[in-house]
């Protein structure tokens, strides 16, 4: 996702936390509430010092291949291994302050990353950044129409986006926090199958792509938000 999406995720786990987690994020990121910290991953990718970081923010998993395996995945790293690493950073004793501070900053954000369909994509076409496409007649790639140019052109803020996610039961919510994370992992990658059958390179994409998918793309944040809240009240229980 881009800046909003990311913040919307965020801002939807932060009303999810139980007591215990709040109060120890609370001391971590000194006050400043997730959504403040959901862009960190995004940020710091232009330092050089960081660029290890880059393969995090996805996993191509092959199209023929029935399920994910860790020996065969990129060594480089890849969502899930991030996800993994920042969980297991932060319920380290004995890991520094410094240390478990940039991971929840991370897993914040990779938590957002795991629920955009196209971050669990095809590595032949980086996720569908090579799949040109117009929206709105400027041009654009499909990746992009789903990381930021549908919630850019609602103009809502992520507080908004946050409100106008749906209302949901106590069981509604349970059962989205139900499973594991590769669970969400080939949840994503069905959807993703489904969107590439949805688009061709140079279509024109616009209000009808858009009003299609906009749900789709809310339901995403919104899952996002409390499986979030779900990995962080587990770990601070
Ligand atoms: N961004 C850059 N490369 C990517 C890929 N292979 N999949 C998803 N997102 C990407
Ligand atoms: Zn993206
Ligand atoms: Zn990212």
């Amino acid at each position: 996702w881009g800046k909003t999406g990311h913040r919307a995720t965020a801002e939807i786990a932060e009303k999810h936390l139980t007591q215990k987690a709040r109060k120890a994020i609370d001391s971590l990121l000194d006050g400043y509430g997730l959504a403040f910290v959901a862009n960190y991953a995004d940020d710091i990718k232009s330092d050089p010092e960081y660029r290890k970081y880059g393969p995090w923010h996805y996993v191509n998993i092959h199209p023929e291949a029935e399920k994910y395996i860790v020996e065969e995945a990129s060594e480089s790293g890849d969502l899930v291994q991030a996800i993994r690493k920042c969980k297991e950073v932060l319920s380290d004793d004995n890991a520094s302050r410094a240390e478990k501070q940039f991971h929840l900053k991370m897993l914040v954000h990779f938590m957002g990353d795991l629920h955009q369909p196209f971050h669990v994509g095809h590595a032949s076409d980086k996720g569908g950044n090579d799949i040109q496409v117009r929206w709105f007649n400027e041009g654009s790639n499909i990746h992009r129409v789903w990381d930021s140019d549908m919630i850019d052109f609602y103009q809502m803020s992520y507080t908004e986006l946050a409100i106008n996610t749906k209302e949901l039961s106590k069981a509604q919510v349970k059962s989205i926090q139900k499973g594991k994370l590769l669970d969400w992992v080939y949840e994503s990658r069905e959807m993703a199958e489904e969107l590439y059958d949805g688009v061709e390179s140079g279509d024109k994409l616009g209000y009808t792509y858009m009003y299609h998918h906009m749900p789709t793309v809310l339901a995403q944040l919104q899952k996002g938000g409390l499986r979030l809240a779900k990995i962080l009240n587990e770990i601070y229980s």
